[in-house]
């Protein structure tokens, strides 16, 4: 995620949010993409670059003020995100290559206030990491966007959900490695079935195209897993919801789903810094999906319009 302080800075990515009209309201604010653990930085750059993949070079990746030491690709065509790829070992620590940075003592301070903040309410021990972040684009490139993804990096199709009322699907990818999405979350792409023009005859909203045609492709949402579990005769994402509407933030809708759909989930209003919106799913026992059939449709209705 960036967002660049100086106004008069002009890059590829402020210009992607600014052929949109709600995205040109925030220019310097964008979620960029993720950054890809390697082996062999050299190999697989040269792989990638053989089937025309494109990458920034060293001076660009320079003046976009990235960590030098990443393999930084192009915008994709379809997402407008970015991959990014890091060689380390596993037990090695991530080390970004920033030149002259500092971290703002306000800054750092905020973040610990934060941090205390959710340790005085309760819920920091309910808060699991990102469980998966969601793509919007254009119906057109739904198939090649999830192609593109998967070439980039070692996911793998897993499957798709057809919101057919709301004129629109999910489709979710997963890592290939037998791990967990807490430690490589699941990339998520939405697309409208048919485009928006033609909604006329199918009599259908199109919530999702609608998103992308304000915003551009781009992140839609991330969600963070809530624990499995209750405390105090009361659910966990109950009370991690609880807590951050005493505290002023809103939500699209109530929470929806329950134990025996094998999941509940709520998506919050969009951050009026970053745009995106913040999920929070609880998933029962061993399910292992996205939604259940009855708050799909709501879900996707109430995120597109923002
Ligand atoms: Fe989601």
């Amino acid at each position: 995620m960036r967002e660049v302080k100086d106004d008069h800075l002009i890059d590829i990515f402020r210009s992607l949010n600014e052929v949109y009209p709600i995205g040109a309201k925030k220019p310097n604010s964008r979620y960029m993409g993720e950054i890809i653990r390697v082996t062999d930085l050299h190999s697989v750059v040269k792989m990638q670059q053989q089937r025309e993949f494109r990458f920034f070079n060293q001076d660009e990746v320079r003046k976009l003020e990235l960590p030098g030491n990443l393999a930084v690709s192009k915008p994709s065509p379809y997402t407008h995100n970015i991959v990014a790829y890091l060689e380390r070992e596993p037990d090695e620590a991530r080390v970004y290559a920033l030149g002259v940075s500092v971290i703002k003592p306000e800054v750092q301070a905020a973040y610990l206030e934060a941090k205390a903040l959710q340790d005085k309410l309760g819920i920091s021990d309910l808060l699991l990491p990102i469980d998966h972040l969601a793509t919007r684009v254009y119906s057109q490139n739904r198939e090649v966007a999830i192609l593109e993804y998967l070439s980039w990096s070692s996911y793998y199709f897993w499957g798709a959900y057809n919101i057919k009322d709301q004129n629109s699907s999910t489709n979710i990818t997963k890592s290939a490695h037998p791990i967990p999405e807490s430690k490589s979350p699941a990339k998520v792409f939405t697309a409208n079935n048919t485009p928006y023009f033609i909604n006329h005859l199918e009599h259908l909203p199109s919530p999702t195209e609608t998103f992308v045609r304000n915003y551009g492709p781009r992140l839609h949402h991330m969600a963070i897993a809530v624990k499995d579990g209750e405390r105090d005769g009361k659910e966990h994402i109950d009370l991690v919801v609880d807590a951050i509407t005493e505290n002023g933030k809103g939500f699209l809708l109530d929470v929806i789903g329950s134990k025996a759909e094998g999941l509940k989930q709520i998506f919050s209003n969009a951050s009026e810094h970053s745009s995106l919106i913040i999920e929070y799913v609880q998933r029962y026992g061993s399910f292992d999906g996205f939604f259940t059939q009855q708050n799909v449709a709501k879900l996707t209705e109430a995120a597109g319009f923002m």
